[in-house]
């Protein structure tokens, strides 16, 4: 007999991208996550759920090593991508986050021109020889955020001068300009009109062909909509992680089933 269900993904180090073992982070004496342990895998995409203030930012933020920029905050447990553990001495954070992408909430473009923010990643990492190169990149980046169309013709003019959601496309842009393995968005949406959003979505579950995407969401919808795996962070605590289908018909913790039907956020 067939089981006619997606079987769930056998987990190989193959498909294993990020592993995270006994995780907290500080911000001062402040514990805002306490002991985490996660497997991200490859080519799939992860949503974080949650209430607000329960720890998916910062929780995200370990993975590329935002946190280091935060003075009062600290990360003690084991991160490792592809075995590698990214808080290692020899680790260079702005190498490390060119591989692991990170798009804002609040949409944060430079103070540049539409193509300097896309082609900035690009030009540091030196992953373009000519302009032509650059110009291939700064397009094909443009088009899978879907803002090529509005930005063609104004590709010298200052990304600030876009709309809200133009600039969160703009910075998705900038994100996959450097053909990162890994993409962390969190709450990427939040600043977007429905076209928009539905726009991004789409980019999600295309990049999930490549790539790995962790989205930050309080829509359940959209966590349904675009991820296969769904965890529940629930003050600094991961509540429950599995198949989101699973999480969202099935959860096994009265305090997922809470949060997803509305009884607590
Ligand atoms: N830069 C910071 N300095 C001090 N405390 C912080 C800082 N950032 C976050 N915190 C604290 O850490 C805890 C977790 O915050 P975090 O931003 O990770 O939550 P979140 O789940 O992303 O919330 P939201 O859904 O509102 O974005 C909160 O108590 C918050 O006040
Ligand atoms: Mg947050």
């Amino acid at each position: 007999m067939f089981d006619t269900q997606t079987p769930e993904k056998t987990v190989t180090s193959d498909t294993l991208k990020f592993t995270a073992r006994d995780v907290h982070v500080y911000y001062d004496d402040a514990e805002a996550i306490k002991g985490v342990d996660v497997d991200i895998l490859d080519k799939t995409v992860t949503a974080f759920i949650g209430p607000s203030g329960c720890g998916k930012s910062t929780f995200l933020r370990c993975l590329n090593r935002m946190n280091d920029t935060i003075p009062i905050c600290r990360v003690t447990g084991d991160i490792r991508l592809d075995g590698q553990d990214i808080y290692d001495r020899a680790i260079d954070p702005v190498q490390l986050r060119a591989k692991v992408g990170m798009v804002f909430q609040k949409p944060n473009p430079f103070p540049k021109s539409i193509y300097d923010n896309v082609a900035y990643g690009p030009r540091i990492h030196g992953l373009a020889n000519t302009r032509a190169d650059l110009d291939v990149i700064v397009e094909k980046s443009l088009r899978r955020a879907a803002l090529w169309d509005e930005a063609k013709d104004r590709l010298d003019s200052p990304g600030t001068g876009l709309s809200g959601g133009q600039q969160q496309r703009l910075c998705i842009a900038r994100a996959v300009a450097t053909a990162p393995e890994v993409l962390l968005m969190d709450e990427p949406c939040s600043a977007l009109d429905p076209i928009a959003t539905a726009q991004v979505e789409e980019l999600i579950d295309e990049l999930r062909q490549d790539y790995s995407v962790v989205i930050v969401t309080h829509s359940m919808q959209q966590a349904a909509r675009v991820s296969q795996r769904t965890a529940f962070f629930h003050l600094g605590h991961l509540v429950e992680f599995g198949e989101t289908s699973h999480i969202f018909t099935n959860p096994s913790d009265e305090r997922t089933e809470s949060y997803i039907t509305g009884r607590i956020g």
